[in-house]
């Protein structure tokens, strides 16, 4: 099921919805519109002044923001500001935006979605899909324009004439029925012929279709050129083009046939033969209708062709055809990149994971992230690989060291996996390639990737000083990341092996990753996130970020509750602790307000451990963040180990720990599963930045495109 939002609900956006309530592909998960009360909907939808439709749909509003149409949940919003409506909260996936009002990439990154279709030209330089043209070039973009009518209507025979014959110039005039941006009547403005009444006139207009059209045609470029008329029908257009082929042979019938012959004939091409008028084109939704007895064939390869199209409901099928298109190769493409489907038997197999795990005197506190990725080289050497190199980086060196080196990791693998390791102590350098040209199979550990600054900087150095980069390829011949901690950083082994021209693809843990931070974004349940730790910097985007999610409490803990000023509705403040005045004082004194500045605050009160309690008792999902003392400290860790003992006794809730410290605790306690369900993330930056919808380079490897 496509999970869909719309934004606007003018000509467009009333379109799209009228012909998705009986798509069974389709849910409307929400739609956006501030020129519109709930309680009007059902009669806007039911009555249209020019098209019409099968008005078999069921309309209930069952409260002040929702309404159900058939087997569609709406939630309706109306705000004017993208950044104030949660799409994806409401559990929109793809969002069609027919407000005109978003039409530059950067705009449209201010809607909480993951896809989103401008219903217009854009005004910057995102780029344009129209289905049966380029569609079959989309990769994943997030953030695509469907261009506008005219251009649905016309690029698709200018494409196949132009595959077929070679267009060698083309001039085309839209006669156009009027939009919303003209007016009845003369109004006060000379500047502009648009503002001279459309009941009384034939308006030249300006087309942005020439331009567009060769957006996605870009062979056409200096060959069409295109003008625009306004005139006095409310809907319905007709296009007149004046083309010439280089084949000098064919005929207007020829062109016919292709028409008629071709797989999208009925979908984005028609052949109309019989004596109809613009009226007689209302609610169609094939784009480009040629009009066989008004084209003219003038022999020598020049064709007047009469195209008719439908410029609100045909482009509005188009854009729900565009969006089918997207999420067929965004959900192919997701799977076409999980490991499970990457064959690699008798390959050479780089793994890219995240290993930075804590260490303490040089011994690894917690194994956990190098736990979480070993069911992904599990499942890479049960595929009989040549040989497997596990990479990954180690602290933020800026060059080589011993103290930064990986080699500790070698026996806590060996461990794992019951098998020799061996570490390739040069790192990314000819010995190694040289070695591993040697035909040496089995699995390796590569030194630390930040030895080289090539990893961290991969994309100022991707033109120029290619070496390590080159090098880094000549490891494998299949590249796969399974570093979730790391998704969030443009480097070489996690945003740049898509550009290798090798196999790549993400394992185990990226999915379950991502998986599990969507239940958190995307339900509509209730939502507790618990956020301590101590550095109010690293985590007020985060809380202001979860505190705007729908139906989601924030809880303020640790350290972090001192330094927290804001009133907010959603946002709980722990107020009571025991401190004293340093960590290593042996009084320890009950505080009854943590606002209180005589002493440090080094865990949570109980007042606030029962407030807690009661949040959580009234919470579906609870997303736990940073402890809520200072957990180093055998007592100040005590507050955080009671909340975990009641966390115990609850059931049926789902619980989310956001890795790191928290998640050290967890683990040693790990009762909570039985009645609960939990994940524990491996967190880190990367989980930080998804929950703040910032962007993923690695969702890149997903098939998900990046923004940029
Ligand atoms: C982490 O520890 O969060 C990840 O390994 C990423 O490390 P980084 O913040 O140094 O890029
Ligand atoms: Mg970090």
């Amino acid at each position: 099921m496509i999970k869909i939002g719309v934004n606007g609900f003018g000509r467009i956006g009333k379109c799209v919805i009228l012909q998705l309530l009986n798509n069974p592909l389709f849910e409307i998960c929400c739609l956006n519109s501030v020129n519109i009360q709930i309680n009007e909907i059902e009669e806007y939808l039911n009555y249209d002044s020019v098209h019409h439709y099968n008005k078999n749909f069921n309309i209930k509003i069952i409260s002040n923001t929702k309404l159900q149409i058939n087997h569609h949940n709406i939630e309706f919003t109306s705000d004017r500001d993208a950044k104030n409506i949660n799409w994806k909260q409401f559990g929109c996936e793809y969002l069609i935006d027919s407000t005109g009002s978003y039409l530059t990439t950067t705009r449209c990154l201010d809607h909480n979605v993951d896809y989103v279709i401008m219903s217009s030209p854009a005004k910057d330089k995102t780029k344009t899909f129209i289905y049966g043209v380029n569609t079959d070039d989309y990769t994943g973009e997030n953030i695509v324009s469907a261009s506008s009518c005219t251009t649905n209507a016309l690029s698709p025979i200018l494409r196949l004439l132009n595959n077929k014959y070679h267009i060698e110039n083309c001039v085309f005039t839209t006669i156009h029925a009027t939009t919303s941006s003209q007016y009845t009547v003369d109004i006060v403005n000379k500047k502009s012929r648009t503002s001279r009444s459309i009941f009384n006139n034939i308006i030249p207009h300006t087309t942005g279709a020439t331009s567009s059209v060769t957006s996605v045609l870009p062979n056409l470029i200096g060959k069409i050129h295109g003008t625009s008329v306004r005139v006095p029908v409310s809907n319905g257009s007709l296009l007149d083009v004046n083309i010439t082929l280089s084949n000098k042979n064919i005929t207007l019938q020829d062109i016919k046939n292709e028409l008629i012959e071709h797989p999208l004939f009925k979908i984005v091409y028609d052949v109309n033969e019989k004596n109809l008028v613009s009226c007689d084109f209302i609610t169609t939704t094939t784009p480009t209708i040629l009009d066989y007895n008004a084209s003219i064939d003038m022999g020598n390869g020049n064709f007047k062709l009469m195209i008719w199209y439908d410029n609100e409901w045909s482009y509005s099928s188009q854009l729900i055809r565009l969006v089918e298109t997207m999420f067929t190769y965004n959900n192919t493409i997701k799977s076409k990149y999980y490991i499970e489907n990457i064959p690699m038997e008798n390959e050479r197999v780089v793994c890219r994971v995240d290993f930075n795990v804590p260490k303490i005197n040089n011994i690894v506190t917690d194994e956990f992230r190098i736990t979480s990725a070993i069911p992904t080289i599990k499942t890479i050497l049960s595929k009989n690989p040549k040989y497997l190199i596990i990479t990954c980086h180690y602290g933020r060196p800026s060059a080589f060291n011993k103290t930064d080196s990986v080699e500790f990791m070698v026996p806590i693998l060996e461990k794992y996996l019951n098998m020799p390791v061996t570490f390739l102590h040069n790192g990314i350098c000819e010995e190694t390639i040289n070695y591993l040209n040697n035909n040496p199979s089995g699995i390796f550990l590569l030194e630390n990737l930040r030895f080289h600054k090539e990893e961290t900087s991969y994309e100022k150095n991707e033109d120029n000083n290619g070496k390590i980069i080159n090098m880094y390829n000549q490891l494998g011949d299949v590249f796969i990341c399974d570093a979730f901690g790391c998704l969030h950083r443009k480097h070489m082994s996690i945003y740049g092996i898509k550009y290798f021209n090798k196999k790549y693809g993400y394992g185990h843990l990226i999915k379950k990753e991502l998986e599990n931070i969507d239940i958190l974004l995307n339900s509509n349940k209730k939502i507790l996130s618990i956020i301590g730790g101590n550095k109010i910097q690293d985590k007020l985007p985060l809380i202001n970020s979860l505190k705007n999610i729908k139906n989601s409490r924030v809880f303020i803990g640790g350290g972090l509750a001192k330094q927290y000023h804001e009133n907010h509705p959603n946002i709980f403040i722990m107020n009571d602790g025991f401190g004293s005045n340093n960590l290593t004082d042996p009084n320890i004194i009950y505080i009854d307000n943590i606002k209180n500045p005589v002493y440090n605050i080094y865990d949570i009160g109980t007042n606030s451990l029962n407030e807690l309690i009661d949040l959580v008792n009234d919470s579906d999902i609870i997303f736990w963040n940073g402890t809520l003392g200072v957990i180093e400290h055998e007592i100040y860790k005590l507050g955080s180990i009671n909340f975990i003992s009641m966390l115990e006794k609850m059931k049926g809730k789902t619980i989310i720990i956001g890795g790191g410290e928290t998640a050290s605790l967890i683990t040693k306690n790990n009762k909570l599963c039985e009645n609960n369900y939990m994940y524990i993330s491996t967190g880190g930056g990367a989980l930080l930045e998804y929950l703040q919808n910032k962007i993923l380079y690695g969702k890149n490897l997903i098939g998900l495109h990046i923004y940029t």
